[in-house]
Formats: structure tokens, sequence, C-alpha cells
């Protein structure tokens, strides 16, 4: 496979629109719990806002160069005050938890169907650690998995995170790691 990986800047999302509605479409069709909250979760809701708040973006595309440049996977991660976790939607994780003013988050990761299992996760995964572990003040860091995505939640387990707790009556489940178990981990 000949596959190019590109950070991108915050100006070029819209290369992410049908990667990100596939991933809502994924989440919906694997959820038991509260399926419907997704109906209204796609690339306007979710990505562009997110970007806006968040304090510092990262954005990475892989596109497959023997296909027209197509995007066939992407990772967003960011760091947010600890706040924007508490709102009228959900309490993601107790704000007394976190000593820092500030939360790592690798939010939104999807790898097209037929270029899974090729460590292309691992790789996008890795380079998401690595630019969160540059924030010397950012010690927590936070992964919201929907119920029903059994392989995201494992694979991330392997990568160091842990189960904290569940939300939203289980339509979430909240992993957590940090800055010196990623650390670690990159040696
Ligand atoms: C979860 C997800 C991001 C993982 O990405 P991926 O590219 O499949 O992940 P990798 O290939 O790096 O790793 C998956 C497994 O394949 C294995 N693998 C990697 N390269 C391999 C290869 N060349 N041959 C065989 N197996 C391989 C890895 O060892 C890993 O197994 P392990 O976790 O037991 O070590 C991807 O499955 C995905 O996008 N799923 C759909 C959307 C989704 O669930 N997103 C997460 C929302 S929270």
């Amino acid at each position: 496979m000949n596959l190019q990986y590109e950070v991108i800047s915050e100006e070029k999302i819209e290369c992410c629109r049908d990667l990100c509605n596939e991933l809502m479409a994924f989440q919906k069709s694997k959820a038991q719990i509260k399926p419907e909250l997704f109906n209204s979760m796609n690339f306007d809701t979710r990505m562009v806002p997110s970007i806006k708040s968040a304090l510092h973006n990262y954005i990475v595309v892989v596109k497959d160069m023997d296909k027209n440049e197509e995007a066939v996977a992407y990772v967003y991660s960011n760091i947010s005050p600890k706040e924007a976790y508490s709102n009228d939607f959900a309490t993601f994780f107790d704000l007394s938890s976190v000593k820092g003013k500030n939360v790592g988050c690798l939010s939104q990761f999807y790898i097209k169907e037929g270029y899974r299992q090729y460590g292309i996760g691992s790789k996008l995964f890795n380079m998401s650690m690595e630019w969160l572990n540059t924030f010397d003040d950012i010690e927590d860091y936070f992964i919201y998995v929907s119920n029903g995505n059994e392989n995201a939640l494992e694979f991330y387990k392997r990568k160091g995170f842990t189960v904290s707790h569940d939300i939203l009556e289980g339509f979430i489940t909240v992993l957590r790691s940090n800055k010196q178990l990623q650390d670690k981990k990159a040696v």
C-alpha cells in the first residue's frame, strides 16, 4: 500500500468530512444503548465545533496515493480546558481528579474498512500520543468510546489506557491514561 501520512492544518479539515460521517455511522451501527444519539452527530456538529473550541488541535490524515489520494483514515486529538467536559450533555469525568487546568483527548479515530489491521491505527495512535507528550503541562489523557465498540476498547487497553467509568447510562465508556504512562510506552 502506498500511503501518505499528512498532518493537516485546521483550514484543511474538509478532507475529513466523509471519514468523520462514516465514523458516526459506524458507532451507531455498533451501539446497543441509545444509538439514536448518533442521529445528530456528524462532521458539522462534532468535528467543526470541537476544533473551534479546543486550545490546540492535531489532525493526521492518511491518503492512499494509488487511489487518487483518497483519504482512508484520520485521527483527531486536542487539548481543552477540563471544564469543557462538564456541560449540559454530560459530566465526562470528575474534574477534581485532574490537577492541571487542561486535558488531552484522542477525540476521533477512523480507519476505513479494508485498511484495518495493517498497523495504520497503531501509527496514528503513536503520533497522537507523541503530540500530547509535547505539552509539558498536560498530565491527563482521555478517550471516550461509545457502547458496543469492543474492538476499539481492546485496542486502547493494549495501548496503555484503562477503563475509568461509564457515563450516560452506559452510552460512553471513559478511558484514561497519562503523560508518564504514554511516555514510557514510547521508549
Ligand atoms: C480501532 C482502529 C482505529 C484500529 O486501527 P487498525 O489500523 O486496525 O489498528 P492496527 O492495525 O494498528 O492494530 C490492530 C491489530 O492488528 C494487528 N496488526 C497490525 N499490523 C498487522 C499486520 N501487518 N498483520 C496482522 N496484524 C496486524 C496489531 O498487532 C493489532 O493487534 P493487537 O492490538 O493485538 O496488537 C480501527 O479498527 C478502526 O478505525 N475501527 C473503526 C472505527 C473505530 O472503532 N474507531 C474508534 C472510535 S473510539
